[in-house]
């Protein structure tokens, strides 16, 4: 009960329980009144000599219900059910979670035994650490990265060598872990009038050799100086800041003229929320390994 997020609920909860408790033990002590007696009819009659009596009910039920009145008692005072109070054995649903979770990571730690100590490209050849790492993918990335791994609009392609950071194993287990956050902040104070953004976009699109107007790109070549800072003066992007290479013909989150005018006015944060606490550290290893593999085929 000390997880709402204000007093009023958990004292609503206490209400309710304790108001039922008492009815229970009202209308067991209240019929324990009656005695048996076989002219004791309610008067409505069915069928024609069908009668309703008015009898104790058994005592078999009655002390099966005075059980149920003490076990809930004894629930009330033992689990966190009264006011504010935790309850006496300060069991929380949070802390056995953990404790199932430690206890979980202790009965796989064997099965990861053998793949401590390979390196990520062994792993990427290892059919067994494959498969697991396929597992662990398809539960926690392909929501975001698809069953294929080949991304989605604003979600990175995982299995091409084209990369926002260096594609190294160590930039791949560090994503996985902590996660990342690009940012491009928006450009177009720096570029200029909507001109000149419109001229920089056209710009844009000729550097990976995509039609564009050449008279504007040519305009707009020079104002690209304000991008160069994290994409490089050739475009060709900057992994340490997470720019990505304008060169190429792999777009992350658009494609056109139109496209590329809105990400210098707006900018962009694509965020990539960590991964470390659903994962023990063998496997971020083999998943390294697995995601290294996609992009790294044998054959
Ligand atoms: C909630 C969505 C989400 C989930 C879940 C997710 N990712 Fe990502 N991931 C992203 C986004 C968005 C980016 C791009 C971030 C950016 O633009 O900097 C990204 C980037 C990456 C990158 C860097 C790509 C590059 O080009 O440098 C790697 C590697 C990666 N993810 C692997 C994984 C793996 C492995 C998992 C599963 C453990 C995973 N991701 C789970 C959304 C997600
Ligand atoms: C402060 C660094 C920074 C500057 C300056 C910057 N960018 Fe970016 N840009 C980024 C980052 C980081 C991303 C990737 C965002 C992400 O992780 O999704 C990006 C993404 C883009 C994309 C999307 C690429 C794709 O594949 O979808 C375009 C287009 C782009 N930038 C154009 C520009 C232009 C044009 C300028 C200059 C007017 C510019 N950027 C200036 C950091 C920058």
């Amino acid at each position: 009960m000390s997880d709402f997020v204000n007093g009023f609920w958990a004292w609503y909860v206490t209400v309710i329980v304790v108001a039922s408790i008492a009815y229970c033990v009202w209308v067991l002590w209240s019929n324990g009144k009656v005695k048996f007696n076989p002219g004791n009819t309610t008067g409505h009659v069915w069928d024609g000599d069908l009668q309703e009596m008015n009898n104790p009910l058994p005592k078999w039920w009655v002390g099966l219900f005075w059980i149920t009145i003490v076990f809930a008692i004894g629930y009330a005072f033992l689990y966190p059910t009264l006011g504010t109070s935790g309850g006496q054995l300060g069991w929380t649903s949070a802390g056995q979670h953990a404790k199932e979770g430690e206890k979980l990571k202790a009965l796989i730690a064997p099965v990861y035994e053998k793949f401590k100590g390979m390196s990520v490209e062994e792993l990427a050849k290892d059919p067994k650490a494959q498969l697991i790492g396929d597992r662990l993918y398809q539960n926690f990335c392909s929501q975001c990265h698809g069953a294929d791994a080949r991304g989605g609009k604003s979600f990175p392609n995982l299995t091409d060598s084209d990369w926002l950071g260096d594609g190294s194993a160590a930039h791949i287990k560090n994503t996985i872990a902590n996660g990342r956050m690009g940012v491009m902040p928006p450009m177009a104070a720096a570029v200029g009038t909507s001109d000149d953004v419109r001229n920089v976009a056209e710009y844009v699109l000729s550097l990976s050799g995509s039609a564009s107007d050449p008279v504007k790109a040519a305009l707009g070549k020079e104002k690209f100086a304000a991008c160069a800072a994290c994409h490089g003066a050739d475009g060709k992007g900057n992994p340490a800041v997470g720019a990505p290479n304008l060169t190429d013909n792999i777009w992350l989150h658009g494609f056109g003229a139109d496209f590329i005018v809105k990400m210098i006015n707006e900018g962009k944060t694509n965020v990539m929320p960590a991964q470390q606490s659903k994962l023990t550290e063998d496997q971020l290893h083999v998943l390294t390994g697995y995601v290294w593999g996609l992009s790294h085929p044998s054959k």
